[in-house]
């Protein structure tokens, strides 16, 4: 079947592929905008601290559970394209500060839910839209009056932030010490850089491994490698430890092209062997010489190399990832070398102790106990893979928060109350604008306390009645008046020290306008047809609404 695009003097004209589908106008706004909301349905019941699970079986059998919304959406295989929209701003959300991706979705959700509302009584999507980003940036103006200046080398201060954005997760009984864990790694690795600081948390590596329990996760001053010591023969543990750092091969190296080496006696077979053999040595040499009782290669390490390091009772490892050379160079102050001629004592990276230790079942060499690491380690273990993987997801938020903290130290307290707060003060400025674009601020102020109405809800808490209370006490108690969720009540939520940063509620409403602006514009849908696999819309949650798919 063609589909009938237009017509010139009653000829039908064909602009589209044969099988490509149009939804136009109301429809496609309306699916688009079903999608949504589904979406945001799916994460809302995660929101908080009150907020569940999801548990989510992929293609493979393999199963996460997580609360993480950027993860949850990760791993659902969305199809729609609106739906998809949606994942990716909770993606970008993530990128960009690393909380807050849950709440990007519901805020979005919301603000999509009330323009519908809106559409229904004939106002222009257009009218709408100018609305909700005028807003948006009155919203950030509120935010940014209201939110308190922190020192951002205040531990205490930063630990809150990090123990904050752990509390909503599975993790949150432990997070008290992992916010400690957190803070100590950021503040460790973070530079100054112009007035104020510069995090880059791939300075802190994070490693994991199931076993034991979350309370035995611990901040390495080094790096943790999941490598053996290379050879047996080798020592397992060399205090004072003065690491060559290589990233060359201490093989002798194979000839670019082929050649052919006639041997033709024992003796010439010995001697050629012996050649190889001293060409191995004197690498060696060069190590000992510089002074290093450490060896870390980023290549492979010869057998006979090895042998003469463990003689000359040196640890070595082999085959260390790029990455992990660089952040060992950040960690012991060396310098990566590729050329053996040129190592010197001052080239070799310092730490209190290099180990090979047994973590489960496997063997790490640790590299601990450097005096101004640079990059550090936490070394993550809980009860099974399940529980590490999240506690690796909550950290990677925490230390991100703390980032956020680090770079822009400003806070405003959370369980909705900023949002309300908010909320209220673009009420009372929203009678300064045109009638239809009232509205529309309007709804941009309830999508606001959507997320304090979220969060009461997944704690069990009546919506209407907590609403009403919350605006009183707004007013009459605290701006930081909001969900306790723990609690199930209403509270000043930063005497609750659950306190967020500035950065990431601005960016929580960026992106969500955004997402729901370009939404809300889209009139037409225009699918061409899947030249490969099933039909357009077919099976799964993120299938096409009814309607995407036929005309
Ligand atoms: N103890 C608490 N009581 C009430 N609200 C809380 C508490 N702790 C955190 N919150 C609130 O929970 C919300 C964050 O919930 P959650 O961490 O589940 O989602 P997110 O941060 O939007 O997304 P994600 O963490 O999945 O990236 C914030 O509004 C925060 O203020
Ligand atoms: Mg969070």
């Amino acid at each position: 079947m063609s589909i009938q695009q237009g017509s010139a003097g009653g000829l039908p004209v064909l602009i589209l592929k044969e099988g490509a589908t149009q939804t136009k106008g109301r429809d496609a706004q309306k699916n688009n905008i079903a999608a949504a909301k589904l979406i945001s349905d799916v994460v809302k019941t995660s929101l908080g601290p009150r907020g569940m699970d999801k548990m989510l079986v992929d293609g493979l059998g393999d199963v996460t559970i997580t609360n993480d919304g950027a993860t949850i959406l990760k791993e659902i295989d969305v199809q729609h394209p609106a739906a998809k929209m949606m994942v990716e701003i909770s993606k970008a959300t993530d990128n960009e500060v690393g909380d807050g991706t849950t709440s990007v979705v519901v805020l979005a959700g919301s603000l999509i839910e009330k323009a519908e509302e809106l559409i229904a009584k004939d106002v222009h999507p257009t009218i709408i839209v100018d609305g909700y980003r005028k807003s948006a940036t009155k919203a950030i103006e509120i935010l940014n009056h209201i939110a308190q200046k922190v020192d951002p080398k205040d531990k205490s201060q930063l630990i809150k932030v990090a123990q904050t954005s752990m509390q909503t997760k599975l993790v949150s009984k432990e997070s008290h010490d992992l916010a400690e864990t957190v803070v100590t790694a950021s503040l460790q690795v973070s530079e100054e850089a112009g007035s104020g600081y510069k995090v880059d948390i791939d300075d802190v590596k994070v490693e994991k491994k199931a076993g034991g329990s979350i309370r035995d996760t611990k901040l390495i001053k080094g790096i943790v490698l999941d490598k053996e010591v290379v050879h047996g023969g080798m020592p397992k543990r060399i205090e004072k430890a003065k690491i060559a750092l290589v990233n060359s091969a201490l093989e002798i190296e194979k000839t670019e092209f082929d050649a052919k080496i006639n041997i033709s006696s024992p003796d010439q077979m010995k001697m050629f062997l012996e050649e190889e053999n001293k060409m191995l040595k004197s690498m060696v040499d060069k190590i000992i010489s510089a002074g290093a009782n450490v060896v870390i290669c980023q290549k492979g390490i010869d057998d006979i190399a090895q042998h003469y390091l463990a003689k000359s009772n040196i640890l070595a490892v082999r085959r260390v990832k790029e990455s992990d050379m660089s952040k060992l160079a950040r960690a012991t102050e060396g310098r990566i070398t590729s050329n053996l001629d040129d190592l010197t004592s001052k080239d070799l990276g310092a730490a209190d102790l290099v180990e090979e230790r047994k973590v489960e079942t496997d063997k790490w060499v640790f590299v601990e106990g450097c005096k101004h690491p640079k990059s550090v380690t936490i070394l993550i273990r809980g009860g099974s893979q399940r529980v590490v993987d999240e506690a690796e997801r909550s950290i990677h938020d925490a230390l991100m928060v703390t980032k956020d903290v680090l770079e822009k130290p400003a806070i405003v307290a959370g369980g909705g109350s900023a949002e309300s707060y908010t909320a209220g003060k673009l009420r009372e400025w929203s009678n300064s604008l045109s009638g239809r674009e009232q509205l529309a601020a309007e709804k941009f102020a309830d999508s606001l306390e959507s997320i304090a109405l979220v969060l009461a809800e997944n704690a069990g808490m009546d919506p209407i009645d907590t609403l009403t209370d919350l605006r009183s006490k707004q007013t009459k108690a605290s701006k930081w008046s909001g969900i306790d969720a723990r609690n199930a009540k209403i509270t000043d939520m930063m005497k609750l020290d659950i306190v967020e940063p500035l950065s990431v509620k601005e960016q929580v409403i960026k992106s969500a306008t955004e997402v729901a602006s370009m939404i809300l514009r889209i009139d037409d849908v225009i699918a061409s047809s899947k030249t490969a696999g099933g039909p357009p819309g077919g099976g799964g949650m993120g299938g096409m609404p009814p309607g995407m798919g036929e005309m």
